[in-house]
């Protein structure tokens, strides 16, 4: 289905994404992982095209889409919607035309400006809010909401453009573990009953283990591990964290546990 080949990203002398070869031959939930600079958010920017790889290939069934241009650059965007950390709402408008403009891509500007979406795709789009549990709140401003409500109304956005791939940038990393967990299980979720392959940069191990069924570990812009969430023993974890040997795998942790259980959220810094 999507195979990234050879793939490189360089900044001037820096490899952000050193030579990534990885396939997906059918729709999974993958997470990827690794320390802050190890070239996670290169790495999805590029599958969606939203920087130009140095060198590489990307190959979704059988066609080469770092080398598309226009409309057809567009239309792959559109089959690879893209979530991020900080949701990227329009925070004055309502939750119900947020997830309106998922749809841009298909619209003209004259439509666009003057909010005339066609009544089938406010329907569609008040559907797809009752499925992640948000359709009473289709009239507020999205800026009332809290941030894991605002991730679910960025996801029901990706969803209007009926993607076959949910790239999602670290979508928890500003989350409470409540919110981590409603955002992850609709993610999931969206991947068993869709079967839309769902590739998640995840900045806590925890996470990718049990919400994942592959993780890849990248460190220095390299993927240094690809596996089974069984085969990401501590060992390796540490490898790819490239920490020493008081990592800790609580300190990535977004567990959530019985109130008198929670041990104070301890974040090191290199992984914050
Ligand atoms: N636009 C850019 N210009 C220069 N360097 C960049 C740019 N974007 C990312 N980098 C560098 O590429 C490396 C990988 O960054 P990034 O993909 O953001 O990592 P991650 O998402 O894993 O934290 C880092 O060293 C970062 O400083
Ligand atoms: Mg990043």
């Amino acid at each position: 289905m999507l195979t990234v080949e050879n793939l490189t990203k360089r900044f001037g002398a820096n490899a952000a994404v050193d030579n990534a070869s990885f396939s997906i031959d059918r729709p999974a939930m993958i997470g990827v992982i690794g320390r802050s600079g190890a070239g996670k958010s290169t790495l999805l920017r590029m599958i969606n095209r939203l920087t130009d790889a140095t060198t590489g290939r990307i190959l979704f069934e059988g066609t080469d889409v770092t080398t598309l241009r226009g409309k057809d650059r567009r239309a792959w965007q559109a089959s690879c919607a893209m979530i991020f950390q900080q949701f990227n709402l329009v925070p004055r408008m309502d939750v119900v035309s947020n997830v309106l403009h998922g749809t841009l891509g298909k619209r003209s500007t004259l439509t666009t400006v003057f909010n005339l979406f066609p009544k089938s795709d406010i329907h569609q789009a008040i559907d797809i809010l009752d499925r992640l549990g948000m359709a009473d709140h289709a009239p507020k401003r999205a800026e009332a909401l809290s941030g894991g409500q605002q991730q679910r109304v960025a996801i029901a956005r990706a969803l209007m453009q009926d993607p076959r791939i949910i790239l999602a940038d670290e979508p928890i990393a500003s989350l409470d573990p409540m919110n981590a967990q409603t955002v992850m299980e609709a993610l999931r979720r969206i991947h068993e009953e869709d079967g839309r392959t769902v590739l998640a940069n995840l900045h806590t191990l925890d996470t990718a283990r049990r919400y994942c069924d592959r993780v890849i570990g990248m460190r220095d812009g390299r993927i240094v591990f690809d596996g089974t969430p069984e085969q990401l023993t501590t060992g390796v974890a540490r490898d790819i964290y490239g920490a020493g040997d008081d990592f800790s795998e609580a300190a990535t942790s977004t567990e959530i546990r019985e109130p008198a259980l929670v041990p104070p959220k301890v974040v090191l810094p290199e992984f914050a």
